[in-house]
């Protein structure tokens, strides 16, 4: 049985304050006896909310990170910095990454390797644009992005790989893929990795994202091949968040 995995995506919003208040009503109200539970907020942000978290067995992550080790690269964070806070989780590959800053499959591979050597967790987001859902080719922009990441790291690390898809045109809009579209999808990447190693990916967790939200949880998360969620928007409200985590439990 895979362990469901909720994690939120804080991208970039919060302050000392905000940070500090929905951190401390996730400890209050998430129970993470049978559920694992990660959060994402700025990077700025991750030594105060590491305090927070301490001891309570909610895991943080940083949002992007260089797959250099060190050196010129101004405004960059490096995997020994995000290892020496604490960090769990790096996302890696958001479509907003992807969109906004023109990262590439290749640059999103190297920061899986990067991500994994570091014995780090990587949560690789994939996922297709409207224009190309609307042109057929999900599959094939969902295929090249994995196997972008599988030919680099090999199928071996998706034990420890998490793969969440996120269709793009689902993200921040409101419109949340039906639990059958996302489901379909799902199961599409599951079938691509046992194409390599049937095992392997039985234990794959692939998450859903895209405008999740306490009342869509639970029957995404009924899915056979949905894993749990990376939740944007409804993660910076404490009661929605709280409630997808609940949903996560009983599916
Ligand atoms: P959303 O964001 O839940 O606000 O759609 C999801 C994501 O971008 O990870």
């Amino acid at each position: 049985m895979r362990r469901k995995l909720v994690a939120a995506n804080w991208k970039m919003n919060g302050s000392k304050a905000e940070i500090s208040a929905l951190a401390n009503a996730f400890v209050q109200g998430i129970e993470v006896a049978s559920v694992d539970v990660a959060v994402f907020p700025p990077a700025l942000y991750v030594e105060q909310l590491a305090g927070i978290l301490a001891g309570t067995g909610i895991e943080f992550g940083v949002q992007n990170v260089s797959a250099a080790e060190k050196g010129a690269f101004t405004g960059e964070i490096s995997m020994s910095m995000v290892k020496e806070f604490g960090c769990h989780y790096v996302l890696v590959g958001h479509s907003e990454r992807r969109e906004l800053f023109g990262e590439t499959d290749a640059q999103v591979a190297e920061k899986v390797a990067a991500t994994l050597e570091a014995d780090l967790v990587p949560v690789l987001c994939v996922g297709e644009t409207l224009a190309q859902r609307e042109a057929g080719v999900t599959e094939q922009v969902v295929a090249e992005q994995v196997v972008a990441v599988l030919e680099r790291v090999g199928i071996e690390s998706f034990t420890r790989v998490v793969v969440a898809y996120e269709p793009v045109w689902a993200i921040g809009t409101g419109k949340t893929a039906s639990p059958e579209q996302a489901q379909e999808v799902h199961a599409y990447i599951r079938s691509l990795l046992a194409q390599r190693d049937a095992n392997v990916a039985q234990q794959c967790r692939l998450l859903y994202g895209g405008s999740v939200k306490a009342s869509s949880a639970a029957e995404l998360f009924a899915q056979e091949d949905i894993d749990g969620g990376l939740v944007g928007g409804a993660s910076l409200i404490a009661d929605e968040f709280t409630a997808i985590c609940q949903a996560a439990k009983g599916a």
